[in-house]
């Protein structure tokens, strides 16, 4: 099995932790300020992870642990503002969660989340009086304690963080989930994974009755989509998904799932990686 994606973002979220240190040393505001700072400083800088290349792999690189951030040549008063329209265009795009998020529904669990931006982001959207459960799946350990760390910000915001490997889907003992009351999506984590399991979605909905996914899947699919080769060809040197819609559509052709949305090109935070969208209810 693969890990060269996982231990990118070991080694990335570790060193980013090292910047929100930093920003949480100077007192934010709000997690929202320290999100914000922190897109300043990653809109400004380029991390570059130290690899080397093992005489009996020459041709495969690895991650050394190490890594630098070096200070990209912009003006500060364009970083700022680029800064702004990055949070600006992933709030727009977690208002399609938003609008999902209603009835019953308590529970809003993201898969592979990384630091936690979406849910700290849709905490800032929609949980005004603090009524929802939020909880942050990752695989990294230091993505995990990156998230844990920046919600211990605002000490109203009810935050779990757990361990999750999309390749081996569980969910660990300690959490539990009344599928009814709970909200489930993934980000551009599920990319990572060059074929997601075929029972991907029976494990969805045994933590969700309703989810969504955001992922880059627009070149799967029969459409003419523009780019859409460029894309295919940056997705497979990433060694990124495959299969997303394959798996997608036969649980819909199984009756695991029935769809609400579905939407080839919704966004390019990156723009050699648009995201596409879907949203779906379980069967039963
Ligand atoms: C591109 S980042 C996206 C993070 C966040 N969802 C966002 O929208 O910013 C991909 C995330 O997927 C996580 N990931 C990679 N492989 C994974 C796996 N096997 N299981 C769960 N998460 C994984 C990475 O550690 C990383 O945090």
């Amino acid at each position: 099995m693969e890990r060269n994606n996982e231990l990118f973002y070991e080694i990335a979220w570790s060193l980013r932790s090292q910047v929100f240190d930093r920003i949480i040393q100077d007192g934010p505001k709000s997690i929202f300020d320290a999100v914000e700072k922190y897109n300043q400083f990653e809109v400004g800088h380029t991390l570059k992870l130290a690899t080397s290349y093992p005489e009996d792999d020459p041709n495969n690189y690895h991650l050394t642990g190490k890594g630098v951030f070096t200070k990209n040549d912009v003006p500060d008063a364009l970083v700022t503002q680029k800064a702004r329209l990055l949070v600006a265009m992933r709030l727009a795009l977690l208002q399609r969660i938003r609008k999902l998020i209603k009835g019953e529904i308590d529970t809003i669990v993201e898969l592979g989340c990384g630091y936690g931006i979406n849910l700290f982001l849709l905490d800032k959207l929609i949980n005004k009086d603090k009524h929802y459960n939020f909880v942050g799946m990752e695989f990294s350990n230091s993505g995990r304690e990156l998230c844990a760390k920046i919600a211990k910000i605002d000490e109203q915001l009810k935050m779990k963080v757990s361990f999750i490997d999309h390749q081996e889907p569980e969910i660990p003992e300690a959490l539990q989930f009344d599928p009814q009351k709970t909200f489930v999506f993934t980000c551009h984590s599920l990319e990572q994974i060059a074929h997601i399991p075929e029972h991907y979605f029976e494990f969805l909905t045994t933590i969700g009755h309703t989810g969504a996914n955001i992922e880059p899947f627009g070149f799967q699919s029969d459409e003419v989509l523009e780019g859409k080769e460029a894309h295919r060809q940056y997705m497979e040197h990433q060694k990124y998904n495959m299969n997303f819609l394959e798996v997608y559509e036969k649980s819909l052709a199984n009756n695991v799932i029935t769809e609400t949305e579905r939407d080839y090109h919704i966004s390019a935070l990156q723009d050699d990686n648009p995201s596409s969208f879907v949203s779906w209810t379980a069967v039963k």
